[in-house]
C-alpha cells in the first residue's frame, strides 16, 4: 500500500494555435472509418480553434456513391460522437461543413486524379483565388494502393510544387516487411521529394508521447540516471480491451507485431532510449531515433525463440461482457494462427543501454486499456534499515502514462509514520488533465496541423521505417518457420499468456499488472478533488498508509 504525493500546477488555457495557409485537403478513402472517426473530427477542432479559416476546403474521395450532402451527414455523425472533439456545436458544424465536398472514384484509374486536379483548382478559385495552390493528400486507403496512387498523383502533376506546396500523408502499415517498405519508399521517392512525405504514426501525436522528450530533456534531474548504471529494465505496454472490430481482413494479414510493435511500440522505445537531439527539429529528432534502431541487433531464429512471445485470445469476459475467442470473430479463419498479443525483449547495444532489457508488449482483449512506459530503477545496494524487510523497499519506478489518464507517476521509498523504522512506497502522481485543467489535444489534430505547417518532426522518415522493419521482419520470418504455440493461449480479459510473464521472470523481472496504472490514477483524481485548485503547490498526503 502507499501514501500519495501529488504535483498540481495552476490550470492553464490551451495556447492559441497558429493559423495555417490556404489549402485544399484531399482525403482518399474518405468514405472509410478513419475519416469519420478521426480525420474530420480533427479538422473540425482545428477549424473551431481558429487555425483553419475560410480559406480551406476538404475534398473527400471514396468508393461510396455519396453526394456532398450525404458526405457531410456521414461526417457529422462521426464528429458528433467523437470523444476527440472539444465541443460539438451545430452552428459551428454548419460553418465547417460548408467546406466539405465529395466525389466518388476508383483510385486505380487516371480519371479520378484528373478530376481531383480540376476540382482542387476550382476549390482554390473559390476559397482564395490569389493564394498559393497548396494541397495536402491524405492516404486513408489500404496499403496496397499506395504505390498506384503515388504514380497517378505524379502523372496528374499533383506532386508539383511550382504554385504552392504539395504533401502526402501516408497511413500505416507502411509496407508489410523490409522489402515491401523499401520498394514503397522507392516508388514514393520517384514522384515526391522526402520533404513532401509525411508517414503518420498517430502515437507520435499523443501529448504524453511528445512529453517523453520534454520530461527527459527539459529536466536536469533525470538524464544523469537515464542509463545502464541506474536502470534495471524498461517495460513498454500498449494493452487494449477492444478486439478487432470489423477489421478481420486487415488484422488476419497483419497480426499484433505488424499492427502495433513495428510502429507505435518501436517509436515509444526510440523516444525513451534516444540520445538528446541537437535541436527539436525533424531531422535532429529522427536522426537520434534511427540510431536507437541501428543499435538493436536484428534477431536470429534462436533469439526469436528466447525473446519473443505470441498469443491469441480465447473466449472470456472483458469489462463485464462475455466475448468470443479470436478464432470465432467474424471474418477470422477457424484455425487462424494470427497473433493478437506479442511480447518482445529488445536489447539496445550501445554505451548507454547495454545490458538493460527493453520489454514491449501489446495485445487485444486484455484486462484493461493502458499504454505506458515503466522505467524500473535498480535496487539500492544495501538493506540499510535493519528492521525493515528488504523487500518492503521497492526499487524506484517512473511510469510515463500515455493513456488513458495521461500523466506520470514516480514511486519513492519513504519512512512510514510511527515510532518504529518502517519504510513504504509512495506515488508521486501527475495527471495531465487535472493538473492543467484542459483536455489534451487528439493525436490526429496535432499531426494534421503539423503536416499543414510542413513540420515533419512527429512523422517517420524513410530510413526510420526501414530500420523498424529490419527489426521486425526477422521475427515474422522465424515465426513463419516455427510451429505456432497452441492457440488460444490467453483468455480474453486476462493480462496475456503466461509465457509473457515467464519471459521477464527468467531475469527476475515482472510486468506491472495492467490495472496497476489505473489504480495510481484513481488515487490521484480522488485526492485532487479534495484540493482547492489554487495555484502551483505540492501537497503531501499521509493518508492510507498501510502495511504492504
Ligand atoms: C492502430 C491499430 O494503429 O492503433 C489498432 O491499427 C489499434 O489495431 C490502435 O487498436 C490503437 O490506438 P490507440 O490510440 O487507441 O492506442
Amino acid at each position: 500500500m502507499s501514501a500519495k504525493v501529488e504535483g498540481v500546477v495552476a490550470p492553464c488555457e490551451r495556447a492559441p494555435l497558429p493559423e495555417v495557409e490556404s489549402c485544399v485537403i484531399v482525403i482518399f478513402g474518405a468514405s472509410g472509418d478513419l475519416s469519420k472517426r478521426k480525420l474530420i473530427p480533427a479538422l473540425y477542432d482545428l477549424f473551431h480553434a481558429g487555425c483553419l479559416k475560410r480559406n480551406f476546403a476538404v475534398l473527400g474521395v471514396g468508393q461510396s456513391t455519396w453526394s456532398d450532402e450525404e458526405f457531410r451527414a456521414q461526417m457529422r455523425e462521426g464528429a458528433e460522437k467523437s470523444e476527440d472533439v472539444d465541443e460539438f456545436n451545430d452552428a459551428k458544424w454548419q460553418e465547417f461543413a460548408a467546406h466539405l465536398t465529395y466525389t466518388t472514384g476508383d483510385l486505380t484509374t487516371d480519371a479520378i486524379y484528373n478530376e481531383v486536379a480540376t476540382r482542387s483548382e476550382k476549390l482554390h478559385e473559390q476559397i482564395a483565388p490569389n493564394a498559393a495552390r497548396n494541397r495536402l493528400f491524405y492516404f486513408s486507403t489500404p496499403p496496397s494502393l499506395a504505390p498506384v496512387m503515388v504514380k497517378h498523383l505524379g502523372a496528374a502533376g499533383l506532386n508539383n510544387e511550382e504554385h504552392g506546396w504539395s504533401r502526402i500523408i501516408i497511413e500505416k502499415p507502411f509496407g508489410r516487411d523490409l522489402a515491401s517498405a523499401q520498394s514503397l519508399n522507392a516508388e514514393i521517392a520517384s514522384v515526391f521529394n522526402e520533404h513532401q512525405v509525411f508517414r503518420i504514426d498517430h502515437y507520435l501525436g499523443k501529448e504524453t508521447v511528445q512529453n517523453i522528450l520534454v520530461f527527459r530533456f527539459g529536466n536536469s534531474i533525470f538524464e544523469p540516471v537515464w542509463n545502464r548504471n541506474y536502470i534495471d529494465y524498461v517495460e513498454i505496454t500498449a494493452a487494449e480491451t477492444l478486439g478487432i472490430g470489423g477489421r478481420a481482413g486487415y488484422y488476419e494479414e497483419a497480426g499484433a507485431l505488424r499492427d502495433m510493435v513495428a510502429n507505435h511500440l518501436l517509436q515509444l522505445l526510440a523516444l525513451t532510449a534516444m540520445e538528446p537531439p541537437v535541436a527539436f527539429d525533424a531531422d535532429s529528432v529522427r536522426e537520434e531515433k534511427v540510431q536507437v534502431f541501428r543499435s538493436i541487433r536484428p534477431m536470429t531464429p534462436d533469439d526469436v525463440t528466447r525473446k519473443t512471445v505470441r498469443g491469441q485470445y480465447g473466449a472470456g469476459t472483458v469489462e463485464g461482457q462475455q466475448v468470443p475467442a479470436y478464432r470465432n470473430e467474424q471474418g477470422v479463419k477457424k484455425d487462424s494462427n494470427t497473433e493478437t498479443f506479442v511480447a518482445v525483449e529488445f536489447c539496445i547495444e550501445n554505451w548507454r543501454w547495454a545490458g538493460v532489457p527493453f520489454y514491449v508488449r501489446t495485445g487485444k482483449r486484455l484486462a484493461d486499456k493502458v499504454s505506458e512506459i515503466a522505467i524500473h530503477f535498480k535496487r539500492t545496494p544495501q538493506a540499510l534499515f535493519a528492521r525493515t524487510p528488504e523487500d518492503r523497499i521497492e526499487p524506484n519506478v517512473i511510469v510515463l502514462r500515455i493513456q488513458p489518464d495521461e500523466g506520470m507517476t514516480v514511486t519513492i521509498a519513504t519512512k512510514l509514520p510511527g515510532m518504529e523504522m518502517h519504510a513504504g512506497t509512495v506515488h508521486m502522481v501527475f495527471n495531465y488533465e487535472s493538473g492543467f485543467g484542459v483536455r489534451t489535444a487528439a493525436a490526429y489534430e496535432t499531426l494534421l496541423l503539423d503536416a499543414l505547417q510542413g513540420d515533419a518532426t512527429l512523422f517517420t522518415r524513410r530510413d526510420e521505417t526501414e530500420a523498424e522493419w529490419r527489426l521486425i521482419t526477422p521475427i515474422e520470418e522465424a515465426w513463419a518457420q516455427a510451429a505456432a504455440p497452441p492457440f488460444p493461449n490467453y483468455a480474453a480479459g486476462s493480462d496475456g499468456p503466461r509465457a509473457a510473464d515467464e519471459l521477464l521472470a527468467r531475469a527476475g523481472h515482472r510486468w506491472r499488472a495492467l490495472q496497476e496504472s489505473h489504480i495510481d490514477t484513481q488515487a490521484a483524481s480522488e485526492s485532487v478533488s479534495q484540493q482547492t485548485n489554487d495555484g502551483a503547490h505540492v501537497q503531501a498526503q499521509a493518508e492510507e498508509v498501510a502495511q504492504a
